[in-house]
């Protein structure tokens, strides 16, 4: 039977777009070759990270944070077995969902490697090796993105000492010290996790700051945080050898700048050091589909790539590795493929960092607004003056508003602090709308929330803040 559609991957990208046009009357089929569905982000990274990052907070707020809320307890023990059952179980609700899903909206689903035989045709492997050819009108390709290993460097990664985040989620003990090679988003949420659970964690980072690419005061207030809570960093540091010993591993990293070399021993050393579009395997030559510079799938504005009929979204393609930007996508091109006119806003796709406190952004930073030679202006608020955030002992962070100086429009919100993740919503709804601070500034936050701060920086940024 023909199918309108073919998923090749059910990752946030693949699963959201397959559902979208199921719902929209597309014939859809969906191919993975993993047991379960759901992808990278399901299986091995964001629930299960989750799932931890959640577990180890309360782990260390019940060893060290209760005391001066007057709850006086023991010290906790930590059943690490019973935590990673936590997250086994967290994972799969979740991936059963997504079955629940296709079931519920009639979507064909094949377990197996897909592989691209021509437009129109997508052949199936399954692991006992059996092929079979389905045809369909459009092919997606959904299939994510991998660990890139470290530049130039030869890591021989074998998840148990020498660890990707797919290792670094699974560990069996805490380790005495983890070297994370990367201060990038999973090196720092992971690095997080083993700290709280009682691991010395050393983050080695190339550049000059933690997380490149954001906001140069939120990053700054985020390194001073992250080292108040233990973890030391190597900054400007360049990792050039990461070599297993009896015991453990060895890390060699040197000044960026040129210097001498330093040594770290490390009883798990987890490369966090970026991930790339995967690609193998997809017979994408075969079919004579194009790849950009870096390797990803190249699209046009409707995903389509220079093949027609098959369509790429998701870590796969351009763009920011992210999972909402991936279901976005998936959502957009299965309105293009029934017909209607689908759309992603890349300037306002917000970025969270899921540590304690969070980070969160959501349109430019300062520097890109500088560098753009933007003329704008800043309006801030500490989380220090608002109510809520002392009565939660959560006062570490602030909120920074940027917006054009003369139309006033809202260009880029950026929040550390507890529940950043979740406030930063309202400054991605005013600026998909195209509002102003003045817009932000004047609609009613309810009182006490830490909400609050996001609307005394919007304050801020067109006139003044009231509690400040
Ligand atoms: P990343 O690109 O965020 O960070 C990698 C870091 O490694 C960079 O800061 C880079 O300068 C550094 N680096 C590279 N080579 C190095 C070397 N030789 N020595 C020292 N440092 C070196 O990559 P990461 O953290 O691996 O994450 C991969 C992807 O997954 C990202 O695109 C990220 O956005 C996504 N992700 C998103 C999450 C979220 O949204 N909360 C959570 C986890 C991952």
């Amino acid at each position: 039977m023909a199918y309108d559609v073919i998923v090749i991957g059910t990752g946030p990208g693949g699963y959201v777009c397959a559902i979208k046009a199921a719902q929209l009357g597309l014939k859809t089929a969906v191919i993975e070759k993993r047991a379960t569905f759901g992808g990278t982000c399901l299986n091995i990274g964001c629930i299960p990270s989750k799932a931890l990052l959640h577990a180890s907070e309360m782990f260390h707020q019940a060893a060290h944070g209760m005391d001066a809320l007057g709850v006086e307890i023991q010290a906790p023990t930590l059943n690490l077995e019973k935590m990673m059952a936590h997250k086994d179980a967290t994972v799969k609700s979740n991936v059963d969902g997504v079955s629940y899903l296709f079931k519920k909206n009639k979507i064909d689903t094949f377990i197996g490697t897909g592989k691209l035989v021509s437009a129109g045709k997508v052949s199936v492997t399954s692991d006992s090796g059996e092929e079979q050819v389905l045809e369909t009108k459009n092919i997606v390709i959904a299939t994510g993105s991998d660990v890139a290993g470290i530049p130039g460097v030869t890591v021989d990664i074998d998840e148990k000492v020498i660890v990707s985040s797919t290792g670094g989620i699974a560990l069996d003990k805490v380790p005495g010290h983890m070297v994370v090679v990367g201060g990038g988003v999973i090196g720092l949420e992971l690095g997080s996790v083993w700290a709280r659970l009682g691991a010395k964690v050393t983050v080695v980072e190339y550049l000059d700051t933690i997380l490149g690419g954001m906001d140069g005061e939120v990053s700054k207030q985020f390194h001073r945080i992250l080292a108040k809570q233990g973890l030391d960093f190597k900054l400007g540091a360049k990792v050039t050898a990461v070599e297993k010993g009896e015991a453990g591993a060895k890390v060699t990293f040197e000044p960026v700048k040129g210097g001498e070399a330093t040594v770290l021993d490390a009883d798990i050393v987890l490369v966090a050091t970026g991930r790339k579009p995967y690609t193998a395997n997809l017979g994408l030559t075969e079919a004579g589909v194009a790849l950009d510079n870096r390797g990803r799938v190249e699209i046009d504005n409707h995903f389509q790539t220079n093949v027609p009929g098959i369509y790429a979204i998701g870590d796969v393609v351009r763009g920011p590795m992210l999972a909402h930007k991936a279901e976005d996508e998936g959502v957009a091109l299965a309105e293009i493929l029934s017909g209607q006119a689908g759309h992603v806003n890349y300037d306002v796709i917000p970025g969270v960092v899921y540590t304690q406190p969070e980070v969160a952004a959501v349109g430019k930073t300062e520097e890109e607004l500088k560098a753009a030679g933007v003329a704008y202006k800043v309006g801030k608020f500490p989380f220090s003056a608002n109510g809520r955030a002392r009565a939660m002992l959560a006062t570490d962070g602030f909120v920074k508003v940027l917006a054009d100086k003369d139309t006033d429009r809202v260009l880029g919100v950026h929040i550390i602090g507890f529940g950043a993740g979740d406030m930063i919503h309202e400054a991605a709804v005013l600026m998909e709308f195209g509002g102003s601070s003045e817009d932000l500034g004047r609609t009613c936050h309810a009182h006490p929330t830490m909400s609050e701060a996001v609307k005394e920086a919007a304050l801020a940024t067109f006139f003044k803040p009231i509690h400040m």
